[in-house]
């Protein structure tokens, strides 16, 4: 599977792993003190040992062996204790409000199914869903000409062929329905059709600093998106201060 083939190099990128302070301080203010939150699609774990980090009860659930595997590693290696499940986003091995709160970070555009996903994560969750996507906005021309250079540049960098199939076979992005990214519009849309209240959170901040910090390969590339948080709460009463 892709993302078993991808585990040894994801980390590699610097846009999964850069600003661990500045997600830290975010999700700080968006948890109350110590919460059990489900991260779904956790993959090598970033956001599931942030979230440990901070005091919470945290399980960290991803369909690749392999991701979870290098998230393990990651956890020992900080000693934070965090249960890492196998398990799939569209049927969660969990019963009903089993978390005060699920979390997912670059997920949805994965999915073949993601409404499911997204009813699962309503289902599992007693309080809160927050969904952390985004979408890309520039399909001119010009940037698809710069980031195709600048992904052989990081083929070169990553020893990884980025031009060929940049994530899935061309057969399975046609089973994607967010496959390029999802908008705020059709997440808020999944959730309120679930009876949520939302709010979004207007995240291109977080890639506006992460741009700087990024070396010039990774800027040729990059592309400019639209990032953001839903958050679709249960209860109203429950909604943490604002950010
Ligand atoms: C782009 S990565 C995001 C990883 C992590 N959330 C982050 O922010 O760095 C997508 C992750 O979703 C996982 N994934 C894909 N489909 C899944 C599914 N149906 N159920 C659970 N995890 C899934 C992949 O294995 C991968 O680890």
């Amino acid at each position: 599977m892709y993302w078993d083939g991808r585990c040894k190099s994801y980390d590699k990128s610097p846009g999964h792993v850069l600003l661990p302070d500045v997600w830290r301080e975010f999700l700080r203010k968006l948890f109350d003190d110590k919460m059990k939150i489900l991260d779904v699609g956790c993959g090598t774990g970033f956001i599931s040992l942030i979230l440990a980090e901070l005091g919470h009860d945290v399980v960290g659930l991803d369909i690749s062996r392999g991701m979870l595997n290098v998230a393990i590693e990651k956890a020992k290696e900080r000693g934070l204790n965090v249960h890492f499940k196998l398990g799939d986003a569209e049927n969660l091995p969990f019963k009903d409000n089993s978390f005060d709160a699920v979390i997912c970070r670059h997920l949805i555009w994965t999915l073949p199914n993601p409404r499911k996903a997204i009813s699962e994560f309503v289902r599992v969750s007693k309080y809160k869903v927050i969904i952390i996507d985004g979408k890309c906005i520039d399909n001119s021309i010009l940037t698809r000409i710069r980031r195709k250079l600048g992904r052989l540049l990081i083929s070169i960098y990553e020893r990884r062929n980025l031009l060929k199939n940049y994530h899935y076979s061309k057969e399975i992005n046609e089973m994607l329905p967010f496959y390029g990214g999802v908008s705020a519009n059709e997440v808020v849309k999944a959730l309120e059709d679930l009876g949520l209240k939302t709010r979004v959170i207007d995240l291109k901040w977080i890639r506006e600093i992460m741009y700087k910090q990024l070396p010039k390969i990774y800027r040729l590339a990059w592309v400019s998106r639209d990032y953001f948080m839903v958050e679709g709460v249960k209860s109203p009463n429950r909604l943490k201060r604002d950010i």
